[in-house]
């Protein structure tokens, strides 16, 4: 039977003071139904598996942020499920879509108590910005003229403080060349936006479930595992990988400066078929 019983309690161990620690999960994928499988994988248990890892494996999280695909299923019952269990963190959580997602739906049946959907928010010395990548139908992303003005006037709101910007889409390359059909479309212009920006530190992203960590135009670019099946990196053609699912602790600190540790749970999820050719 499925096991949905709440995370464990996270571990006391003290964070430095003053730094924002910040919680990255990524691509869900919840389906319509409870136990439900993917690619062979209970979605709903590996999330519950790898948010209890995350919670044990250090001080509690500041701020929970959910970079997209929080469903693969977009109807109400998927997104319902997903709220019983964020609203069970110990710290609110900020969603944004991904291109399986649905706005409206997560406006409806995600969003609530601590459970945000916004396209910005102060913590601590840092403005979270938080993008809306998707086309609906589309695998591929794209700002889009409202996305990207929406940005440079959220850029103008704190020049004060340094500012971290999530989206769903990758915006460079991941180097497989299955997954960079589903590039950001419209990087070139969110860089060029960037560079007007110094305060902008980092681009935090999900999408292709797997890690990357890089500098790019002098921006640290940060993706972080799925939360239930991962792929291959530098892959011509889609390929799972034979690794757990992954979170991301993400510390954010008062001087601008970012620390991030990459963790994944233990096993690879129960029943993953690795014969899948596509998802
Ligand atoms: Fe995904």
């Amino acid at each position: 039977m499925t096991d949905l019983s709440p995370p464990a309690a996270p571990a006391s161990a003290p964070k430095p003071p003053g730094n924002l620690r910040l919680l990255h999960l990524t691509d869900l994928h919840f389906l319509a139904g409870a136990g439900e499988r993917m690619l062979g994988v209970d979605t709903d248990q590996s999330f519950v598996d790898t948010l209890r890892a995350a919670l044990a494996s250090g001080p509690s999280p500041d701020v929970v942020l959910l970079t997209g695909d929080l469903v693969q299923d977009p109807v109400p019952s998927a997104y319902r499920r997903l709220r019983e269990r964020l609203r069970a963190l110990p710290c609110p959580a900020y969603c944004l879509p991904g291109n399986h997602d649905d706005p409206e739906l997560i406006e409806e049946h995600l969003v609530g108590d601590r459970v945000l959907f916004q396209s910005s928010f102060v913590v601590g010395g840092w403005q979270i910005i938080c993008l809306d990548s998707t086309i609906p139908r589309l695998p591929f992303g794209r700002l889009g003229g409202k996305q990207l003005r929406l940005l440079e006037s959220l850029l103008g709101q704190y020049p004060e403080r340094h500012a971290l910007i999530a989206l769903h889409h990758h915006a460079v390359p991941s180097g497989s060349a299955w997954m960079d059909t589903m590039v950001l479309e419209d990087a070139d212009r969110l860089f060029g936006l960037l560079a007007a920006h110094p305060r902008v530190r980092v681009v935090v992203c999900g999408h292709v479930h797997q890690a990357i960590d890089r500098m790019h135009q002098g921006i640290r670019m940060i993706a972080t595992p799925s939360t239930c099946f991962q792929f291959k990196p530098l892959q011509v053609d889609f390929a799972l990988d034979a690794l757990p699912p992954g979170y991301r602790w993400i510390e954010l600190r008062p001087d601008g400066g970012i620390e991030t540790t990459l963790g994944r749970g233990r096993d690879i999820p129960e029943g993953l078929d690795f014969s899948s050719r596509g998802y």
